[in-house]
């Protein structure tokens, strides 16, 4: 079978079963069967595929007209540029959460210029959080962005930190995320402790070292960044079968109308952040009315909402008083 026949029986058998984006995918599935790009595949229509590669590319296309999703099979996703290990155990990176690294950076900036520092900013010093890092996209994206910064990554699921911490290494940042099974922030107050000892003046007491760092344990943080569950489990039907029958159920769902998660998310951030530190949420389609009260003017300043390219109302960002 060649290229061109291959890719046209592929994107057929994918309309027929009603897939989304059918031509993509079946070209998504041959580039990975092949280990090519689209450029080539489109240059050599008629180059030969020998029969191992399209008994394998035939079999991709059945799974991926029965549900799984593109990239549980090629075991891939873009984000921020980077390219990020998925699987089933990871939420696929959407490229809605994009907007929320645009937005933690655009405030970061902000906040560096009215403190009247440098604009070339590499995060100097800086301590983040990811919280429910899933495949570590947001914690990765935001480590390549600020080389000076520390970012402690957080999940309920190991096997979901077991694939960020392969995605750090991917992409070099390994050596800056601190990645904790935790739920919430729970566990980053008692980690700063140990993480934070190792990096101050060897030659002093562990002693010394610990009567500090557990008396400001928790409001060192600049940044806390999250794309919580948010989906309502009454919500569940009108998924697509790709979301709810393939995606972990405790990235997908936040309670039983799906933004339950964020009054505790809030109340903890508030408790880990500095005063100026900024609380960055990605929020579900109808999240905000639920969401916005929750930053009550007491702790809160600088509440800003930016919608995402579709006009719905995605990230959420305020500033701890
Ligand atoms: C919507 S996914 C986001 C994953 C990734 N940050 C992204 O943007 O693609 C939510 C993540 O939060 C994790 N999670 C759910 N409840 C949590 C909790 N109480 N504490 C920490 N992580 C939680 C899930 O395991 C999942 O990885």
């Amino acid at each position: 079978m060649d290229i061109r026949t291959a890719l046209k029986q592929g994107l057929a058998r994918l309309r027929a079963a009603r897939i989304p984006s059918h031509t993509l995918a079946a070209e998504l599935l041959l580039l990975h069967v092949l280990g090519r790009d689209r450029t080539w595949i489109y240059a050599h229509p008629e180059e030969e595929i020998s029969p191992a590669d399209a008994r394998r590319f035939l079999e991709f296309i059945a799974r991926r007209s029965s549900g799984e999703p593109t990239q549980h099979l090629t075991g891939k996703q873009e984000f921020w540029g980077l390219e990020f290990e998925v699987t089933p155990d990871v939420l696929i990176p959407r490229p809605e959460t994009e907007h929320l690294i645009e937005v933690a950076l655009d405030r970061l900036a902000v906040r560096e210029i009215r403190a009247g520092r440098k604009q070339t900013f590499s995060g100097e010093g800086l301590q983040i959080a990811d919280v429910g890092t899933g495949s570590g996209c947001i914690a990765i994206a935001l480590a390549k962005e600020l080389p000076g910064a520390r970012i402690y990554a957080t999940d309920l699921s190991t096997a979901a930190i077991a694939v960020a911490r392969r995605n750090a290494v991917r992409h070099s940042v390994s050596d800056r995320i601190h990645f904790l099974a935790s739920n919430l922030l729970e566990r980053v107050s008692t980690a700063e402790t140990r993480y934070i000892v190792p990096l101050l003046d060897r030659a002093k007491s562990v002693a010394e070292h610990e009567a500090p760092a557990t008396s400001h344990q928790s409001t060192l943080l600049d940044l806390i960044a999250s794309n919580p569950p948010y989906i309502g489990r009454r919500e569940a039907a009108t998924l697509m079968r790709e979301v709810r029958d393939h995606e972990p159920e405790v990235a997908l769902y936040g309670g039983e109308e799906g933004y339950e998660l964020y009054a505790e998310l809030i109340t903890e951030a508030a408790a880990h952040l500095k005063p100026g530190g900024l609380l960055v949420l990605e929020l579900g389609h109808n999240s905000l009315p639920a969401v916005q009260p929750l930053l009550d003017a007491t702790a809160w300043t600088g509440v800003v909402v930016t919608n995402d390219l579709a006009g719905i109302p995605r990230v959420l960002a305020a500033e701890r008083l």
